[in-house]
């Protein structure tokens, strides 16, 4: 391979775009060394936290399945199946701070050029939340990580001031980016939730505040199925279930929907894009909708014998981007990066068999 995959993202230097997302192939130093070695750029951890996290008792993911034969959507294994989505309700890292430091800095010592975005979550509305996100911001940077990515999108949190139940408020975002900004000095990424019709108005907000980048999509707020027969939803716990979040290959569309709108509304700006890519043709798509850099995790936690890091899919992501860089003659993903942006237009703007058509307004005389 002759062809150079190195991209510069937010002021950092990538060896390829591809990245490993907050879950749990980034949940402990043993996978993340695991997914350094079998070639990934970067990665983002597990995120982060300094409030208590207990799991529900049983299964924090699923993956669903569906097939031609019967296209119903469901956990059950069955011949023939591919795979449609993961569905999870797993809460943020388990593993305090306290651990977590000598894990970063061994990480960034073996792998001085790869990434390592540490992605961390604290409140709102207090001095005191303010100051736990730049306490963890503080620590993960003085063990050497290279950025920080703040979650405002975990979609099953109780706590009304957190995760995706903040991302909708401008000041907060503001708030919250201000403080971590001025408190350390590394790139601040943003994720956001794509569950709000303002996406890109929460976008513009964590911009204006000094995000360097927004990281979208987090999973969707989605249930379980329920079985007929069993009248059991396919994960519960007691009966019982709550809404999780849906990643893979069924969020695909929507995620380059949320990807478009941002940039079309700030086409400066900085996109690390996430949700449903298992291979290149799915992280193309994000590129010309405005991404720089490309996070995975469903598809990784799929791939059986890589424990859950992905092994082959980062081989096949960087050997085909650099085939379709070789065959179209680019030098790089910026040559094709945003191409989309001005064929994405208002419905009426799309042709109609007749010139009436006024998008549903009445032509004024
Ligand atoms: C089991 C699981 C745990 C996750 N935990 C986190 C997390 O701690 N922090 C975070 O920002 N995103 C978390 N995510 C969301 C992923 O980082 C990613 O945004 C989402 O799964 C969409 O990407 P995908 O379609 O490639 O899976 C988690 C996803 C899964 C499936």
């Amino acid at each position: 391979m002759t062809v150079d995959l190195t991209t510069k993202f937010t002021g950092l230097d990538f060896v390829n775009p591809f990245i490993l997302a907050s879950a749990p192939p980034t949940e402990s130093k043993r996978k993340i060394l695991r997914a350094f070695e079998a070639g990934w750029g970067g990665i983002v951890t597990k995120t982060i936290g300094l409030h208590p996290v207990e799991n529900v008792a049983g299964p924090k993911t699923i993956y669903q399945r569906t097939s031609e034969e019967k296209p119903y959507v469901s956990r059950m294994k069955r011949a023939d199946t591919v795979s449609h989505s993961s569905w999870n309700w797993e809460l943020i890292s388990d593993q305090a701070l306290e651990i977590w430091l000598p894990d970063l800095k061994e990480i960034k010592e073996t792998y001085p050029d790869r990434m390592v975005i540490a992605s961390i979550m604290a409140g709102a509305g207090s001095q005191e939340e303010l100051d736990n996100w730049c306490k963890l911001a503080k620590e993960v940077v003085a063990v050497g990580c290279d950025a920080i990515e703040l979650n405002m999108s975990c979609p099953h949190m109780d706590r009304k001031d957190m995760g995706a139940n903040i991302a909708n408020d401008e000041e907060i975002i503001r708030d919250i980016v201000g403080a971590v900004t001025k408190a350390v000095d590394v790139p601040i990424w943003v994720k956001l939730t794509p569950a709000t019709s303002t996406v890109a108005d929460a976008a513009g907000a964590a911009y204006d505040a000094g995000a360097a980048c927004i990281s979208i999509c987090n999973t969707f707020p989605s249930l379980p199925l329920m079985d007929p027969e069993t009248l059991k939803f396919e994960v519960e716990v007691d009966g019982l279930v709550t809404s999780g979040g849906l990643g893979g290959l069924a969020i695909l569309p929507q995620a380059l929907q949320r990807v478009s709108d941002i940039n079309k509304a700030h086409p400066d700006g900085a996109i690390s894009g996430i949700g449903g890519i298992r291979g290149f043709r799915e992280a193309f798509n994000f590129i010309v909708h405005g991404a720089g850099n490309l996070q995975i995790c469903t598809a990784a936690m799929e791939e059986k014998g890589s424990g859950g890091v992905g092994v082959k899919l980062i081989q096949e992501l960087k050997d085909d981007l650099a085939d379709y860089l070789e065959r179209h003659g680019h030098s790089s993903i910026e040559d094709f990066r945003g191409i989309a942006r001005d064929r994405i237009v208002e419905h009426s703007q799309v042709r109609r068999k007749s010139d009436d058509y006024n998008g549903g307004y009445a032509k004024s005389a």
